[in-house]
């Protein structure tokens, strides 16, 4: 067995199926089902709320934010652990200090949940809320000046996905952001990085954003219910925490809060499920057993482009993209197949992909995991559909 193989049969959930939806949640492998399930053992043995067991739980806290903070280049303390992408956007997005009439600017490629925190924000803080046209750069134009022309006086906050979830365009978010504050130095930057944690090699320490909001549970294959929120320090006198518990406040002598916590950790809020974070932990630590975080993506980028090439070469589907990909997403047409229909017809035969709204597609990932042969076999597949009309 290769060594891919050999990680990819840790999977319970790649067994069975030809598995294209890690965008949408990733499977998880065996040592992170058993870490999850051993420490809820453990923690009924030692406790459930003992002083063993509550020392136990804060080292392993520490060492999943260390292990994330690994993976993600910066310091654990720039780390709040959340639950999920769409909660780390909101603990940026309710935390700054708005005014009226205030400009909210969002790429036209978010994702519903976020946009509706958006319109939350205008309704009840009279926050102005604008959106560049990102989608149409997705074959031609210059996403860099979609979003300069976009910037108004009062633009405080931009939003933007690193992978467009919709297309799979990864934005050139180091030199967007320079651009950006060359002409407007204050404007913070909230970055959905849902589909670009654990595809993408990052180093968040030198990429310059100030919010990277994320989650275990999609490219990095942990349990679903814990995310992350990098805040950059530069930042954080800038942010108040809008949820508020003992997780992300100083406490004197007699209980009584003090204050917020030094660093990311302000924006935690209370008790979670603990052994969630042992599941995540142990997903991470396999992934280094299919090679460097670079490595990896250039094995997503092969295999993406193995789709994309082939899909190009059955008259009947249009692949959104025009030239080769530069994420494991790929969105398409099928002629005379309406998106839904062919999504369910494929899943029947095993192959499990899913549909996109805007613009109304197909999509399918790619991850290191993926192997050739279940590309071939969702092309023939998707060969076979367009032969049935
Ligand atoms: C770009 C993007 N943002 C946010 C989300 C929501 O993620 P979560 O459920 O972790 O908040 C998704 C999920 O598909 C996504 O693709």
């Amino acid at each position: 067995m290769t060594e891919l193989a050999a990680i990819r049969a840790q999977f319970p959930a790649l067994a069975h199926k030809r598995y294209f939806n890690y965008g949408g949640q990733g499977p998880l492998p065996e040592p992170a089902l058993e870490a999850i399930q051993t420490t809820y053992r453990h923690l009924q043995v030692t406790g459930p709320f003992s002083g063993q067991a509550l020392d136990w739980v804060s080292q392993m806290v520490a060492q999943t934010r260390a292990a994330i903070a690994q993976e993600l280049g910066a310091p654990p303390a720039t780390f709040t652990l959340t639950d999920s992408v769409t909660s780390g956007c909101n603990i940026a997005l309710w935390g700054l200090d708005w005014h009226p009439g205030d400009h909210l600017l969002l790429s036209d490629c978010e994702h519903p949940g976020v946009i509706a925190t958006a319109q939350q924000l205008h309704r009840r803080l009279g926050v102005e809320l604008s959106t560049c046209p990102i989608l149409a750069t997705l074959n031609q134009g210059d996403p860099i000046a979609t979003v300069i022309e976009a910037l108004q006086p009062r633009t405080r906050l931009v939003v933007l996905s690193h992978i467009l979830w919709n297309t799979g365009q990864v934005l050139p978010l180091g030199e967007l952001m320079v651009a950006c504050r060359q002409h407007h130095p204050n404007i913070l930057f909230l970055i959905d990085a849902a589909q670009s944690v654990g595809v993408l090699p990052l180093n968040l320490a030198q990429l310059g954003a100030d919010f990277y909001a994320f989650t275990g549970h999609k490219w990095w294959c942990g349990p679903d219910g814990v995310g992350g929120l990098y805040v950059n320090p530069a930042i954080l006198d800038q942010v108040q925490p809008t949820y508020i518990g003992w997780r992300g406040i100083e406490t004197n002598a007699s209980g009584q809060p003090t204050g917020w916590k030094p660093d990311s950790r302000r924006f935690e809020i209370a008790t979670t499920a603990y052994p969630l974070y042992t599941g995540l932990k142990a997903a991470l630590d396999l992934h280094p057993q299919g090679g460097t975080a670079a490595e990896r993506y250039q094995r997503i980028l092969q295999l993406s482009q193995q789709l994309w090439t082939g899909l190009a070469t059955i008259s009947g589907v249009t692949c959104l993209r025009t030239t080769p990909p530069e994420s494991g997403l790929i969105s398409f047409q099928i002629a005379g197949w309406d998106c839904r229909q062919a999504v369910q017809h494929l899943e029947k035969r095993s192959f499990h992909l899913r549909v996109i709204a805007h613009p109304y597609c197909i999509r399918a990932c790619t991850h290191y995991l993926t192997q050739p042969d279940e590309i071939m076999a969702l092309i023939a597949a998707i060969q076979a559909l367009v032969s049935k009309r």
